[in-house]
């Protein structure tokens, strides 16, 4: 969603600005703009669509500055024109905003009453009126900042610069990301590491309520009192190549590539220690021994995650464990049990429903909580009692893959140290768990490996405007995520339904047309599963079968079959997801879709 870069240097930053924004569209976006102060002027530049198009129209008024904001905006109030896009200014000060201000209305009220005119329908423009009112008034940028912060509900990420101090930018953040990057005589904010990375690696996470003043050569933070205080100096482990697109057509197919790597940096810790508490945090033990089920909250891929997990978690742990998504925990009356643990998946760790239902559990008495998460020292992490922090490395492909199945790392660790805490594992079950675990980059390199055959089923789905996902058991979730990833990115509509379902309706919907994807592993379920397709061969239903190796199939007339390696046992829903991550990727290839960042989507989803 919106992104926020900005820069005070003693050299032109506008290709830092332009730069840090093309980092940032990963995240979905819909215009972007820069403003940057010029002497005693701000000049500002923005545009609907790319950032290409606005870096060519800065490139034609020769911006050249050594101060400036840049901004990639989703629109959320008022539409996707150039006048709703950011920087906002308001006499001489201009500001880029992620977030939203739940009172602008009643602000924009009192603002108007104070002769302020509004020329755009956003909630951001109140906080630039804002900022100018209180400068008026004879504060400084930082105290004008410190005051307006305090007149805003809802949730932001600010960064302010103004004609009148062309020597300093300020900030704040409070329910939005947003970091302070640190450079030799330059420093910068971003809301996104990525945006900066090209600039410095040390960075300061602001805390909720903090704002920040930043010279070339200082940076001052202060807390949502206004105290001055001391913020560690982290230094990121993003790397420039993990940016990068390399030899791959799109980070979709990057990211699918990068999994072995991925799952196994995820897995190190317990491939050489064991499966250990310790993985989730210093107290884990104690927490983790003390409660008696487990409640996942997710959204869209992380959901399906947590769907596969509540199979390991009541199957190898004996807990009970229920799994909702997020957006709809959050709005009802839930029963809560507080002994049971909260568990949050989110990759992005910012997605605004999961935040909000995390929060909705403590209210209602939960006490423990962990998180697994992919970004470190995001939102939903810094909020959790216990954390898992997946290394998938940065995901920039919208379409969710590498972080997926690392939380499925991730979350079988969990399993598997729950089961032990509460004496459910012998010590033979966990020898062969992490026999399980050691095999499985090997395993998922092989599975890669099928990417040419999968390549050539894709041709046959890409002109199809339907296509069904059947799995049973702990496949039924990877049934569901290989739906979602069509759907995705290649917008062909997709369901996935637990094969033993079909009778009871979809299987109306069955015949010639209808690509029938099947993920039958060589498990307790496959007989039931061939029984499943034989109702959709029976209607003349194409079947696409994706089996392991040692799997007793064949193929026949519509019943076309891809075997992934030997049966994976417990870690098999990990294996079966490559071949519909790649099903989806050359689907839409044919179809010629934006892969990377497909329509009306973005990354990270911080609003409802
Ligand atoms: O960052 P999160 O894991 O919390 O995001 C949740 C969903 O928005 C996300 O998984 C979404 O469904 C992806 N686009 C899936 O590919």
């Amino acid at each position: 969603m919106c992104g926020i870069v900005g820069a005070i240097a003693d050299r032109d930053v506008v290709p830092v600005l332009i730069e840090g924004l093309k980092r940032l569209e990963y995240r979905g976006y819909d215009s972007a703009g820069i403003a940057v102060i010029d002497g005693r002027d701000v000049r500002r530049v923005r545009r609907t669509g790319r950032v290409a198009e606005m870096e060519a129209a800065a490139g034609q008024e020769g911006f050249n500055a050594r101060l400036g904001v840049g901004h990639t905006r989703w629109a959320t109030h008022g539409g996707v024109t150039e006048a709703n896009a950011h920087p906002h200014i308001s006499h001489g000060v201009a500001l880029v905003h992620n977030g939203i201000i739940e009172n602008h209305e009643e602000q924009r009220e009192r603002l108007r009453q104070l002769g302020y005119e509004f020329e755009s329908q956003t909630d951001t423009e109140v906080i630039a009126h804002l900022m100018h009112h209180y400068l008026k008034q004879g504060n400084d940028l930082l105290a004008a900042l410190q005051r307006t912060v305090k007149e805003l509900t809802g949730a932001y990420a600010l960064a302010v610069v103004s004609r009148a101090e062309p020597e300093r930018m300020v900030c704040a953040r409070m329910g939005c990301p947003l970091l302070i990057g640190l450079g030799e005589g330059e420093n910068f904010v971003a809301s996104d590491v990525s945006a900066i990375i090209q600039a410095t690696r040390q960075v300061i996470f602001l805390e909720e309520g903090d704002t920040a003043e930043l010279t070339r050569t200082s940076v001052r933070v202060f807390d949502g009192d206004d105290q001055l205080v001391q913020r560690e100096v982290h230094l990121s482990d993003v790397s420039l190549a993990s940016l990068e697109l390399g030899p791959y057509r799109h980070f979709m197919q990057k990211e699918i590539h990068e999994q072995p790597r991925a799952i196994a940096d995820t897995i190190e810790a317990t491939i050489d220690g064991g499966f250990l508490p310790t993985l989730f945090g210093a107290n884990a033990e104690a927490v983790l021994k003390d409660v008696e089920g487990v409640q996942i909250l997710a959204c869209g891929t992380s959901y399906y995650a947590g769907m596969t997990a509540r199979y390991w978690i009541e199957a190898i742990a004996g807990l009970p464990c229920s799994v909702e998504i997020a957006s709809e925990y959050r709005y009802r009356a839930a029963y809560a049990n507080p002994k049971h643990l909260i568990v949050t998946i989110s990759q992005s760790g910012e997605t605004l429903d999961t935040m909000e239902a995390l929060k909705y559990a403590k209210s209602l008495g939960h006490q423990h909580t962990l998180s697994i998460c992919n970004v470190p020292e995001s939102a939903i992490p810094r909020a959790s009692e216990l954390v898992c922090y997946t290394r998938a490395g940065a995901e920039i492909g919208v379409a969710s893959t590498k972080a997926f199945t690392t939380q499925l790392a991730a979350l079988f660790q969990l399993t598997v140290v729950l089961g032990k805490l509460h004496g459910r594992i012998s010590e033979e079950e966990e020898a062969g768990y992490l026999e399980e675990l050691r095999f499985l980059p090997g395993s998922v390199q092989h599975a890669l490996n099928l990417e040419p055959q999968i390549a050539l089923w894709a041709e046959r789905f890409a002109p199809k405007s339907d296509a069904l996902f059947l799995g049973r058991g702990l496949h039924y979730p990877i049934a569901l995520e290989g739906a979602l990833k069509l759907k995705e990115i290649s917008y062909i509509h997709a369901e996935a339904y637990p094969a033993g379902e079909l009778k009871h309706g979809p299987l109306a919907l069955v015949d010639a047309d209808m690509p029938v994807v099947v993920i039958a592993p060589n498990d307790k379920l496959l007989e039931k599963v061939k029984s499943n397709m034989q109702e959709v061969r029976a209607r003349g239903g194409e079947l696409f079968v994706f089996t392991d190796q040692d799997s007793n199939f064949s193929e026949s007339e519509g019943v076309h079959v891809i075997r992934t390696p030997r049966h994976a046992g417990v870690l098999s829903p990990i294996i079966h997801t490559i071949p519909v991550q790649l099903l989806a990727y050359h689907t839409a290839l044919a179809r010629g879709t934006d892969v990377d960042k497909p329509r009306n989507l973005a990354k990270s989803v911080t609003v409802e």
